[in-house]
């Protein structure tokens, strides 16, 4: 059988974002900034970073700002660069590398995660794919591969669809699709073979505690079975779903990662990153260190 290449991410950017109403009335929520950079340009840069160069974004209304975010900015370059600020004229370019290809593709309504993966079919083609949910902000570890790299070498050798989960809280079961597992392989512990999975079960239902994370890579077999499923949870077609047909067909892995996940999409989440992320920050880090340290928190 002829090896999968890794070349293509799908970004759904189509859903409403009500939890951040109302910054997201006008805005996608993708565009929020964590510190100086929005949420889809870490999302696209790790993308990148696992060496795929084709990115296709699911958009819908108000989501203009992803697209002209990653086009050029004519005017803006034209004044950095009659102001000699070459070193922010780079930072401006450097959003779009000249390797990096974009499509964009609308969900004409938000019918669901699924749903917003089947409308990149056209665009993927018979090919493996990524899907990263933005508003899943994933830090690799320090000085490490970023998840999505550490999932496309895992992908390289097994060329199977691979899903990043986490352990979470038995009382946060009902936010996340939940798999049950079985070891795969004892010298690749992170990696285990998905035997079932659920969309947001009630702990007391929950075949585990591991949930999946906003990364994937899926064999292009899943536009099939995403195309067989009935609304489910929240009256939407759930990958979720998706994923369980296709258990039926190949096999599935998920993937316990290196790093760090921030919920970008909740409140709490958000403000983590950002604290997290300026502590980090070669600009304003050590001001922001001693800003919080005078802090009055009791
Ligand atoms: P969420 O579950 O976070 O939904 O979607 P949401 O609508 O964006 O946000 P809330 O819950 O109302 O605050 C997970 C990801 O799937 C995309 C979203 O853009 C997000 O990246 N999505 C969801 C779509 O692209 N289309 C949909 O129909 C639903």
């Amino acid at each position: 059988m002829q090896k999968l290449t890794l070349t293509k991410a799908v970004f759904p950017v189509a859903g409403l974002g009500t939890r951040f109403l109302p910054a997201t009335k006008a805005q996608p929520k993708e565009m929020l900034p964590v510190v100086d950079k929005p949420l889809i340009q870490y999302a696209v840069e790790e993308a990148y970073s696992a060496g795929i160069r084709h990115m296709i974004f699911v958009t819908g209304r108000n989501k203009r700002a992803i697209e002209d975010h990653f086009d050029t900015a004519y005017e803006l370059e034209n004044e950095l660069e009659m102001a000699d600020k070459h070193a922010l004229l780079s930072l401006v370019r450097s959003v779009q590398p000249a390797d990096m290809n974009f499509s964009y593709v609308r969900q004409p309504r938000s019918l669901g995660l699924g749903h917003a993966v089947l409308c990149a079919e056209h665009l993927v083609g018979q090919e493996a794919f990524a899907v990263l949910l933005a508003d899943d902000l994933m830090v690799g570890p320090v000085g490490g591969p970023s998840v999505l790299a550490q999932m496309a070498a895992q992908f390289e050798s097994m060329q199977q669809s691979i899903l990043a989960v986490q352990e979470v809280p038995p009382e946060q079961t009902r936010r996340y699709g939940i798999v049950a597992v079985q070891a795969a392989d004892a010298a690749n512990p992170g990696l285990m073979r998905v035997q079932r999975i659920v969309e947001k079960p009630a702990p007391e239902v929950a075949p585990s505690r591991m949930g999946v994370a906003g990364r994937y890579i899926l064999t292009p077999a899943i536009f099939e079975h995403i195309r067989r499923q009935a609304t489910g949870v929240g009256g939407e077609i759930q990958l979720t779903d998706g994923i369980s047909s296709l258990l039926g067909e190949e096999e599935v892995y998920a993937f316990q990662y290196q790093g760090k996940r921030y919920d970008c999409g909740s409140k709490e989440g958000f403000l983590e990153a950002t604290v997290e992320l300026a502590l980090q920050h070669p600009e304003v880090g050590v001001h922001f260190r001693h800003y919080l340290k005078g802090l009055k928190l009791d």
